[in-house]
């Protein structure tokens, strides 16, 4: 405890001390409230967001000021995140959970279904008007997407994170965790699915994807991010085009185990004993990212097949990172009894796919709930 002490310690000074002159002293005392709902007079009207702790960067702590990739992620408690922003309590009254201290990559079906299960329940407390979950920036994809389909709430539920750890000069983490609140807080936010705030942008869970291992900037959706956040104000520009959350056949109260789903990745030369060790594994699908337009090599139709046979579904999807995969365009669907994902990418395929597998094994009903969401 006395290291992890020494390294709190050192990480609060670093992070104090990387602030421009004036702005530490402005950072460590609340700074006088932004123009926004905080200068709301009455308390009763500041929403009440619970922020759920489950590890990350945003949880990270460097050596130095300018380790801003290389730090120890998932060590610094949420309530010590929270009380590192004390702008905060200017405009929400909140309050810290911490459910995991974890680096996003290591989230699994369990520990997803297990968050989703305490936000489901929180979500449903009158107190609680919005949750914001503090999450690795590596899976926060997957995370935002299972819970934009199972939640049953339309109350905002936000995920964040930083690419920089809360010791780094030019830290992303302060910010991101204002904003993911503000959104979280906004009446303009509910109703509109799981969210994910970073980097001044708001996306919908559906769409944003991680697309640079370093850069603040990393997340984007092919077809843009819903709205800003800025200087306290949550401005939405677009709408999730897919059903989600109220709409959809799914609630996390009534899921207890997701079906396994593979993920096999093609490349030159890719291995077919991969899709038979997926099998082997137990899949009941495998997501297949291919080429192109989900385009497989003449050497791996076989091997699909034999899965196919062998009872396990085939979805062919896309490593390029976007754009709808065509039904019976590269190869013959209908014929092989196979199925392909809209838009989602391989990783979120494998979500969708897990949850329709939990409705029904039918390919032409996967099918559709393929492109329905
Ligand atoms: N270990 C990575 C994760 O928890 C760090 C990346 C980050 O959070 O930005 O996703």
């Amino acid at each position: 405890m006395k290291r992890f002490a020494r390294l709190t310690t050192i990480s609060a000074l670093l992070f104090a001390a990387s602030l421009p002159t004036g702005a530490a002293h402005a950072q460590l005392a609340p700074s006088a409230a932004a123009p926004t709902q905080a200068s709301d007079p009455s308390e009763a009207r500041k929403a009440n967001i619970v922020i759920i702790g489950t590890g990350g960067t945003i949880a990270g702590a460097g050596a130095a000021a300018t380790n801003t990739a290389a730090y120890q992620s998932a060590v610094v408690p949420v309530d010590k995140i929270i009380a590192s922003v004390p702008e905060i309590s200017k405009v929400a009254n909140v309050k810290g959970e911490q459910v995991f201290q974890i680096g996003s990559e290591s989230f699994n079906n369990e520990r997803l279904l297990k968050l989703g299960k305490r936000v489901s329940e929180l979500l449903k407390q009158p107190d609680v008007d919005g949750i914001v979950i503090t999450h690795g920036t590596d899976t926060i994809e997957e995370t935002a997407y299972f819970l934009n389909l199972t939640l049953k709430s339309d109350k905002p539920v936000v995920v964040v994170g930083s690419m920089r750890p809360g010791t780094a000069l030019g830290a992303d983490g302060a910010l991101n965790l204002y904003d993911a609140v503000l959104v979280a807080s906004s009446p303009e936010s509910k109703g509109k699915g799981t969210l994910v705030v970073l980097n001044d942008e708001i996306h919908t869970g559906r769409d944003v994807t991680k697309s640079n291992t370093f850069k603040v900037e990393t997340f984007r959706s092919p077809f843009g991010p819903l709205g800003y956040v800025v200087e306290g104000r949550t401005l939405f520009f677009r709408l999730p085009a897919r059903p989600h959350t109220m709409q959809t056949e799914w609630d996390i109260d009534k899921l207890n185990k997701l079906p396994e789903v593979a993920v096999v990745y093609a490349y030159g030369n890719v291995n077919p004993a991969s899709v038979d060790a997926a099998v082997k594994d137990g899949a009941k699908a495998i997501v297949y990212a291919a080429t192109g337009n989900g385009s497989v090599g003449d050497y791996m139709v076989e091997p699909l097949k034999a899965a196919r046979a062998k009872g396990v579904q085939i979805v062919r999807a896309s490593r390029t990172g976007s754009g709808a995969v065509i039904r019976n365009a590269e190869q013959p669907d209908d014929k092989y009894d196979w199925l392909v994902t809209d838009d989602q990418l391989p990783q979120k395929a494998r979500i969708l796919m897990a949850l329709a597998l939990t409705k029904t094994n039918d390919s032409k009903e996967l099918q559709k709930i393929l492109w329905k969401y």
